[in-house]
C-alpha cells in the first residue's frame, strides 16, 4: 500500500488523515509533520492508526507520497526537501508553486509527481481538456465574505474599510500571480486555474468582497475555440478553518484515491 506522509495537521490535514485511517483511500499513513508539533500529536491521539509525528525532513523519508497541507510559506522547506528524495507529492499550497519552474525542472529530472487537486473550484478538467485547442480569455471571480478576507496582507496595505461595505464591491482586479501574492491563504484556487490553463494567455483574477454571508463562491469563465466553459461552486467553509472549504479537503482525498484505484474518471 502507498504509504503517504502529510505536512500540516489543519483542517485539510485532519481530514485526510482521518480519510486515510477509515480506510477510503487505499494507501497508508505512515507520518505526520507540523511546526505545532502538539496540534500533530492531538491529531495522532485522535486516529486508531496513531502515526508517529516527525520533523519534515523524517517525514519525507518515511514516505512514498509526501502531502503538504500546510502553508504557502512552507514550500521552500518542503519541496527541495521531496525532490531531493525522489518522492512525489501533493501540493495543497498551490499559490506557493508559482513562478517555480525550477522545481518542475527538478521533478522531471527526478521522475517524481507533483500533483494539485482542485481544491475549492471545479472545472479544471474542462479547462486542461480547452488548453489543447487555442484559448481566449480565463477569468476567475472570487466572492468572499469580509470576514474570510479581514487581515489579508492586501486589504491591510491598501486600507481597505471591509466593514464599511454595504454592497459587493470589487477590491482586486489583477493577473493570477499578482492574486496569489497578495492573498495567498485564500488564492491558491487562482494559481490552480493558471497551472490548469498553461502560459499561452494570461488569467484575470475578481475577488469580490461581500458583507454578509458565509460562503466562498468561486466561478471560473473560459472562452476559447472550444466554446465557453462557465463553473461555480458555492463552497461551505470548514468547521475547523472558516478561510478554507470543505471541498479543498475533499479533493486531496479524492486525488489520492484517483491514485491508487484502477478506475480513473475526468481529465
Ligand atoms: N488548493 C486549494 O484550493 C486550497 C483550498 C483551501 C486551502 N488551501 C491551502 O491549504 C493549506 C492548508 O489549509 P488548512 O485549512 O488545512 O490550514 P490550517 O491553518 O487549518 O492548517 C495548517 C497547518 O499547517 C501548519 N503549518 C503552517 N505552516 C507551516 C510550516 N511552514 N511548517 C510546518 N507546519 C506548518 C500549521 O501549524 C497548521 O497546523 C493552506 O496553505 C491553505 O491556503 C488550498
Amino acid at each position: 500500500m502507498l504509504k503517504i506522509g502529510i505536512l500540516g495537521a489543519g483542517a485539510i490535514g485532519g481530514v485526510l488523515a482521518a480519510a486515510l485511517d477509515q480506510n477510503r483511500i487505499n494507501a497508508r499513513l505512515v507520518a505526520l509533520a507540523d511546526q505545532d508539533v502538539e496540534r500533530a500529536r492531538a491529531l495522532s491521539a485522535r486516529l486508531a492508526c496513531h502515526p508517529p509525528v516527525m520533523s519534515i525532513d523524517e517525514m519525507i523519508e518515511h514516505s512514498e507520497l509526501a502531502v503538504e497541507a500546510a502553508s504557502q510559506a512552507a514550500l521552500p522547506d518542503f519541496v527541495p526537501r521531496a525532490l531531493a528524495r525522489g518522492r512525489d507529492m501533493l501540493i495543497m499550497s498551490v499559490g506557493g508553486l508559482l513562478g517555480r519552474e525550477e522545481w518542475f525542472r527538478q521533478a522531471a529530472e527526478k521522475n517524481c509527481r507533483i500533483y494539485v487537486p482542485s481544491g475549492a473550484i471545479a472545472g479544471l478538467d474542462g479547462v486542461k481538456s480547452a488548453s489543447v485547442g487555442r484559448l481566449e480569455s480565463a477569468v476567475l471571480t472570487s466572492r468572499k465574505p469580509v470576514a474570510a478576507l479581514r487581515g489579508s496582507q492586501y486589504v491591510v496595505e491598501k486600507g481597505l474599510a471591509l466593514e464599511s461595505f454595504t454592497e459587493e464591491t470589487v477590491i482586486f482586479d489583477g493577473l493570477a500571480e499578482e492574486a496569489a501574492r497578495a492573498f495567498p491563504a485564500t488564492s491558491n484556487v487562482a494559481a490552480s486555474l493558471r497551472l490548469a490553463v498553461g502560459s499561452s494567455i494570461p488569467v484575470r483574477v475578481r475577488i469580490v468582497a461581500v458583507p454578509g454571508g458565509n460562503q466562498n463562491i468561486h466561478e471560473i469563465q473560459v472562452q476559447g475555440e472550444f466554446g465557453r466553459l462557465r463553473v461555480t461552486v458555492e463552497n461551505v467553509p470548514s468547521k475547523d478553518n472558516p478561510r478554507t472549504s470543505q471541498l479543498a479537503a475533499y479533493s486531496a482525498i479524492a486525488t489520492l484515491a484517483g491514485l491508487t484505484g484502477s478506475l480513473r474518471v475526468g481529465t
